[in-house]
């Protein structure tokens, strides 16, 4: 092992062996490395005169570029766009990102918690976080419902093995009970459990209430209490995006920092979807424990270990779309503007439950419960998914997601509120159709 990681791995465990049990075999052998990032970092301080250390090209003290790239990029500089970024993510946007954080989650005031480290995009911080904290064989808790990529992440890639438990309850809430049995039956066979959280959820566009909220972080806090080690990454991709009264506007992460050594939490977020940069690829993972001694140390293990991640993977993110996102965010409209478009997002959503309650449709699907996000979805009681999905392509031109064999999932986030109606017709009238 790498002197630099079996150091981290002391900080670590000084501070938390609870949390350095918790490191797969990768986290542990991760490190940041010193080589050619340490001595151009030096460099850059203290060669003066020349400075001949970074694999970019100079001209005249300044980044060379072509003027033909630079011309499609204004407002930011070369030295702000065209350079790498740090495998940390530009110090800057992550202290920025870390200030919205508590702004974003008051509740966490006074709590300590990493800074982000920065990824590209939330994918990309799932699968980071995957190699830092996952083992082959080790068990992720996620419910039935469920973004799919996780499994090409987790299943396909990290060779972890996922459980899943029932997502709704009969009356249309979070079933906060199977979580608890699932949890309970994993802990029970094994030292560590992963639990990953994703709210507002994909793809049925649900985040629990305050109090389901409570519950979860209860079980969670017992099972720890309870001697198992638990990781909770919680996938907050669709984070602010919170329509109705009563749901938990913060984010999980806020009930879960803290609550015992044996718990992890670790928050997985981005730009991506909060600020609709999609193609930008502007993700972070922070982390959140109890820690011994000075939590600066721990913290900075992790970001380390994190980081060093990064730079074996993919190096560093987009500096242009850190520099954009960073820009952005010190614009002293970028609130107003996102509530401009959270506004948007909310009278869809509460459009279709408008359109949703005619009766008209009962017999063809159930609604499952949404709240929040960019998706909501039906349950088809009379036609296969699939099959509607392909003649609502052929026959109506229209495109929706089937997923299994009953359910079909909508993206409002790309719905124009008049077409909400219209949507809902054609989708009736392709059941219709295909009931004979
Ligand atoms: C739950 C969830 N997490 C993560 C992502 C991916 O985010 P990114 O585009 O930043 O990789 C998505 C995108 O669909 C998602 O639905």
């Amino acid at each position: 092992m790498n002197p630099l990681a079996s150091h981290l791995n002391e900080l670590i465990e000084e501070a938390n062996p609870r949390v350095f049990e918790m490191l797969s075999d990768i986290g542990k052998n991760l490190f940041f490395p010193k080589g050619i990032l340490s001595q151009s970092a030096e460099a850059k301080e203290k060669a003066h005169r020349l400075n001949a250390t970074i694999g970019i090209a100079k001209e005249k003290g300044r980044p060379m570029v072509l003027q033909s790239i630079v011309d499609s990029i204004t407002g930011i500089m070369p030295e702000e766009s065209l350079t790498y970024a740090p495998s940390y993510g530009l110090p800057e946007l992550r202290s920025v990102w870390r200030d919205a954080l508590f702004k974003k989650n008051p509740s966490m005031e006074g709590r300590a918690v990493s800074l982000p480290v920065v990824t590209n995009g939330i994918t990309h911080g799932i699968s980071v976080f995957a190699d830092v904290w996952i083992d082959p064989g080790d068990v992720v808790l996620l419910p039935d419902m469920m973004w799919g990529n996780y499994n090409m992440i987790l299943s396909v890639r990290k060779k972890a093995v996922i459980r899943q438990y029932n997502l709704f309850t009969e009356d249309g809430g979070y079933d906060v009970d199977a979580l608890a049995e699932s949890l309970r039956h994993e802990a029970a066979i094994n030292d560590k459990v992963t639990v990953l959280l994703n709210f507002p959820q994909n793809p049925s566009g649900y985040t629990v209430t305050e109090e389901e909220a409570e519950r979860i972080a209860d079980v969670l806090t017992g099972t720890a209490q309870d001697g198992t080690n638990l990781v909770v990454v919680c996938d907050d991709a669709y984070f602010g995006l919170v329509y109705e009264n009563g749901i938990l506007r913060e984010s999980i992460f806020s009930r879960l920092v803290g609550r015992h050594e044996r718990l992890l939490a670790v928050k997985l977020d981005g730009a991506t979807k909060e600020d609709y940069v999609w193609g930008l690829r502007v993700g972070f993972i922070t982390y959140g424990c109890e820690a011994g001694g000075d939590p600066a140390l721990f913290y900075d293990a992790l970001e380390r270990k994190t980081a060093g991640c990064v730079r074996g993977n993919i190096s560093n993110a987009s500096h242009l779309s850190q520099s954009i996102v960073l820009k952005a965010m010190r614009d002293p409209d970028y609130e107003a503007q996102k509530k401009e478009k959270y506004e948007l997002m909310r009278r869809r959503a509460e459009k279709i439950k408008a359109v949703l309650a005619d009766e008209k449709y009962a017999s063809a699907w159930d609604v499952y419960p949404f709240n929040s996000g960019y998706f909501m979805c039906i349950r088809l009681k009379t036609v296969d998914a699939e099959r509607l999905r392909i003649h609502l392509l052929d026959e109506y031109g229209v495109g929706l997601i089937a997923l299994g064999e009953t359910d079909l999932r909508v993206a409002f986030s790309c719905l124009e509120e008049d077409d909400v109606q219209a949507l809902f017709d054609i989708v009736l009238a392709g059941v219709r159709d295909l009931e004979g």
